[in-house]
């Protein structure tokens, strides 16, 4: 009698190596923790910063007398944010297969479009601009366009990991100053509760956006360590502002913004590249750089093990465990109090790759 096939059986696909995941299966687990991810943030978006643009601020009571160095910086904030449109058409193209990825990328469109507007809003209320000046302005920006900084969307994502912590601190370090929280002589009393509320407002969203990334990151850092760190080496080698090219006045921004302490080689060193390698148990770039290094060696009969465990060196990957562990409880948090958990529950599976 011909042995019976259960049709299940015929269905599975084979895997590269028994008892480790395959990449269908790495992809598949990597775009169930997006789609969860994405879902838990849009109700939080909407519950707790679902501010308005013009609504949210007491718009007429901004004052009329920032020094020219700050209406440098926030016009250069205006300017950046200007281009909102290109960064999330790019971003959703680039992530469209992918649910999760790109319905996020639609909300998180819609929250930097608010900050767009509301850096016009305080360019054009500060009225050391005029309406015209302003339409003219944007028309210039607007003659260019933001295109993706690398071709894959590891990279792209890791890019925007380091960038919307750099925009944070950006906010942040304006915020200080309009709180009259500054050591720099040149801003002593430019405090202004307004534009601090704007910049606090905006920094908060920047947070959000930061951590929705740094969740995908860890994601692909711990089910594909050696592309993730690469793409990681790769974008703080070459690192700089979105639209950095496109803004026809940057030098002046950029001056203004280091020159007032807000942003600068020293504060990507310390505050934005320490701050995503703690979050991502990087120790440091040399044991990043030493990692890859390793994992490039021409093995040996003796040194293949060696070579092969070399990447789990480079970082904390317990740490990340713990980590994606964590996000998957609040994701199936947000399942069970949903009712998708009854359905359909979103599941962590270990990696069989990290070592034990
Ligand atoms: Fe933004
Ligand atoms: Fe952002």
């Amino acid at each position: 009698m011909a042995e019976l096939v259960p049709p299940s059986a015929l269905l599975e696909r084979p895997r590269t190596l028994p008892g480790l995941l395959s990449k269908a299966e790495k992809d598949r687990l990597i775009e169930r923790a997006f789609l969860g991810l994405y879902r838990w943030y849009t109700a939080r978006s909407q519950e707790t910063r679902n501010w308005n643009a013009d609504k949210s601020f007491d718009w007429r009571k901004l004052r009329h007398d920032l020094s020219t160095e700050i209406m440098t910086v926030i016009q250069g904030f205006f300017a950046v944010e200007q281009y909102a449109p290109d960064y999330t058409s790019a971003l959703i193209n680039s992530v469209r297969r992918s649910h999760g990825r790109s319905h996020f990328q639609m909300r998180w469109g819609s929250e930097e479009e608010k900050h767009a507007d509301a850096w016009e809003n305080a360019v054009l209320f500060s009225r050391q601009r005029t309406p015209q000046w302003i339409a003219e302005y944007k028309e210039r920006l607007r003659s260019q366009q933001w295109h993706l900084p690398f071709p894959d969307s590891i990279t792209n994502m890791v890019y925007t990991v380091f960038q919307e912590r750099a925009t944070q601190l950006n906010y942040l370090n304006l915020m200080h100053i309009a709180r009259g929280k500054t050591d720099k002589l040149h801003l002593q009393g430019q405090t202004d509760p307004v534009l601090a509320k704007v910049a606090q407002i905006i920094a908060v969203d920047e947070a959000a956006h930061y951590n929705f990334f740094l969740e995908g990151v860890r994601l692909f850092l711990y089910y594909y360590p050696q592309k993730t760190l690469e793409a990681i080496r790769h974008v703080i080698t070459q690192f700089s502002m979105p639209a950095a090219s496109l803004v026809p006045d940057w030098d002046k921004f950029f001056e203004a913004v280091y020159r007032a302490g807000i942003y600068g080689p020293r504060e990507f060193s310390r505050d934005v590249v320490q701050v995503v390698f703690r979050n991502l148990g990087i120790e440091s770039r040399k044991r990043l750089e030493e990692g890859i290094k390793a994992t490039r060696e021409v093995p040996d009969f003796e040194s293949q093990t060696t070579q092969q465990t070399a990447i789990w060196r480079s970082f904390d990957y317990g740490l990340v465990e713990g980590d994606l562990r964590r996000l998957h409880v609040k994701i199936q948090d947000y399942e069970k109090e949903i009712g998708f958990a009854e359905l359909d529950p979103t599941e962590f599976v270990e990696n069989p790759e990290v070592p034990k």
